[in-house]
């Protein structure tokens, strides 16, 4: 193993590899603090051709190389095991925006560039990168493309996925792969970008991509909304579909639950309704300077909601001030689950049409297996995406943690009789890997081996990640 290091020391510079217990730490814990691991090294690159040297080097050695980029995953995939003989890749050197043209509709970018700063590129050259995360501010590129990452603009833009349009990697063999390419279209064989996207580091390590850009929308309406209940949050789904057509950009739920912790532990909020309601949806609107009348129509959608007793109440933005609180009391919510104490995390999709049905029998059925256990169900209402979370009954985190497995269980029963899946966006990690593979067919499964033994036949990268072991 010391030659493994000196050979990555000569690859990136001294300075750039960590083994020291504490330069290490901050990239063995992920976000949650729940997966940790240990590692030989951490390395940081600062190019493509170093990346292709640390992996070449890695390849020679035997050691298994994990990806990562600001580490804000959710399913463990960015964190190495337990073991002490994997090599973490971090990409946070990699922080060049290399060109914008806002004529094409493209930016190129190192993948360790940070979400925030894509979407800043872009403002800045008068476009919209659409993506938008609660952890833009940390989370990368290359981890958005690696995960498929979603977020609360999918409804309009759709996943990472159909934001890319070429990529450069790394290849397991230390070859690169120069698919830096912005054409709109190229029907010349295999998707190579789509296969990497989603591909959780374990086909190769993502160093460029070339991303979509829109044209920009600085006119919001926004709106905070009381609904009784998840049928009445879908039929307003179709109302605001309807009267707003392609301007609808979000349409996010979260139950009272999600929003008292929000309240209890986020400095600031405030509640902008007088009375509680057991559901909220975030409502927004979005248009390009040129397009007027975004109020009139959120209005229009409020009223009928209101008359037709799928809202009772709204508040709308009346500032940019007033837009940023409403947009706090959702993107908070992660954050606050943490504060208040364990959380089982859910990040599961149903067919729109059995949303209601699915969370009114799951509630009753997770009290019976832990009494008192708290659903804090928020997220993409308007993808079928529910991060279904649970906290524990107040002050017994040892009692969530100990009917992890079986309230997990339950609900993953109950996705998959209703045709949906458990990863929408998150992934799957350490964490769902082998749950994954156990609600899908053999074929399925085979051919996921397929792919990876032909791209890593090795099996080096981010082992035990995605496809279990
Ligand atoms: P990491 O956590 O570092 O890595 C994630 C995975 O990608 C790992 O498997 C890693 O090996 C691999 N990887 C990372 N970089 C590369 C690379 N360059 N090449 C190959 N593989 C790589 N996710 C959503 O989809 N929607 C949300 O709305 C959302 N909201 C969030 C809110 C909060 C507060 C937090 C903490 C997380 C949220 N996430 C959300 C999850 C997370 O931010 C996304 O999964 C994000 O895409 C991860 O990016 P990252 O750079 O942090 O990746
Ligand atoms: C979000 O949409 O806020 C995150 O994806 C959900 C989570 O943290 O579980
Ligand atoms: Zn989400």
């Amino acid at each position: 193993m010391t030659d493994l290091l000196e050979q990555l020391r000569a690859a990136v510079g001294d300075a750039h590899v960590l083994t020291d217990p504490e330069d290490v730490a901050a990239y063995v814990v992920d976000w949650t603090g729940v997966h940790t691991g240990r590692a030989l090294a951490v390395v940081r690159p600062g190019s493509t051709d170093e990346v292709a040297a640390v992996v070449r080097a890695c390849r020679g050695a035997r050691a298994p190389i994990v990806p990562q980029g600001g580490n804000t995953g959710l399913v463990g995939g960015g964190v190495p095991d337990g073991s002490g003989s994997q090599v973490v890749l971090s990409l946070g050197r990699m922080r060049t925006v290399r060109a914008v043209d806002p004529v094409a509709g493209t930016v190129t970018v190192d993948a360790g560039v940070v979400l925030a700063d894509v979407q800043a590129a872009a403002e800045a050259a008068g476009r919209l990168f659409p993506m938008s995360l609660g952890s833009e501010g940390s989370c990368t590129i290359g981890g958005n493309l690696a995960t498929n990452a979603g977020g609360t603009a999918v409804l309009r833009y759709g996943m990472t996925r159909e934001l890319v349009l070429g990529l450069e990697v790394v290849l397991p063999d230390g070859r690169v792969w120069d698919g830096l390419r912005g054409l709109r279209k190229d029907n010349t064989g295999y998707d190579l970008t789509q296969l990497f996207v989603g591909s959780e580091g374990t086909l190769g390590v993502i160093t460029g991509a070339v991303l979509r850009l829109f044209p920009a929308t600085p006119r919001h309406a926004t709106a905070w909304v009381a609904v009784p209940d998840v049928a009445a949050a879908v039929a307003l789904l179709a109302v605001a579909q309807e009267r707003a057509g392609a301007h609808l950009t979000t349409f996010e739920i979260a139950n009272r639950q999600a929003l008292d912790l929000v309240l209890a532990h986020l400095p600031g909020a405030v509640d902008p309704l007088d009375e509680p309601s057991d559901w909220y949806v975030l409502v927004e609107l979005a248009a390009t300077e040129a397009d007027h009348g975004l109020d009139d129509t959120l209005e229009a959608v409020l009223g009928e909601a209101v008359e037709t007793g799928l809202a009772t109440d709204a508040a709308i933005a009346g500032s940019r001030a007033q837009r940023s609180a409403l947009w706090s009391l959702r993107e908070g919510i992660s954050e606050v689950q943490k504060v208040e104490g364990a959380t089982l995390k859910h990040d599961v999709t149903l067919p729109i049409a059995d949303l209601a049905a699915w969370t009114d029998a799951m509630g009753p059925r997770l009290q019976q297996i832990l009494p008192g256990v708290r659903p804090v169900t928020y997220g993409h209402v308007g993808d079928g995406n529910l991060h279904y979370n649970l906290n524990a009954p107040v002050g017994r985190d040892d009692d969530l943690r100990a009917a992890a497995a079986q309230l997990s269980t339950a609900i993953y029963d109950a996705v998959a009789a209703a045709d949906g899946s458990i990863s929408a966006e998150h992934g799957l990690g350490r964490t769902k890997a082998a749950a994954a593979a156990s609600y899908k067919s053999d074929v399925e499964v085979d051919l996921m081996w397929a792919v990876k033994r032909a791209l890593d036949p090795e099996g080096l990268m981010n082992p035990g990640v995605l496809v279990p072991d």
